[in-house]
């Protein structure tokens, strides 16, 4: 399986939101773990309740500092938020559907692979580089 971990490329240069980055990574790694550890589905319903919980705690900083700071980009990014979260509810869905099984643990890497990394690298860097260039510092 390929590691989920957080590493320096995933750097937005903004510490309040990398430092959640990695704990939403760490979430995100502990389902995906969970399912191939055959962790039992008690300990992954738990893990993707975490995930999914902590989430919403995590885009909801965003979008309060987009909110606070004027950002232009904030409508659109805030689509992207509600794309991620339709795409965990769906995995969540899929796990109460059919278990955690192999297919799921793909799932998540895919998410991963595919959702999580470009959104850091691409839409959560835009608004870093924005709040870096208005000189703006989040307070946790
Ligand atoms: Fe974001």
């Amino acid at each position: 399986m390929r590691k989920i971990q957080w590493d320096e490329s995933l750097s937005i240069g903004v510490p309040l939101i990398d430092e959640q980055h990695k704990i939403w990574i760490k979430h995100l790694s502990d389902v995906a773990v969970a399912i191939e550890a055959i962790q039992g589905p008690r300990r992954v319903a738990e893990a993707l309740g975490f995930l999914l919980e902590y989430t919403g705690t995590h885009f909801a900083t965003e979008e309060k500092a987009m909110a606070d700071s004027q950002y232009e980009g904030f409508d659109e990014h805030r689509c992207k938020h509600q794309e991620l979260k339709a795409t965990l509810i769906d995995l969540e869905g899929e796990f109460k559907e059919d278990g955690a099984t192999h297919i799921l643990a793909e799932s998540v890497n895919t998410f991963m692979a595919n959702w999580l990394a470009d959104h850091i690298k691409e839409v959560d860097l835009k608004f870093g580089a924005f709040l870096r260039e208005k000189g703006i510092v989040l307070a946790g």
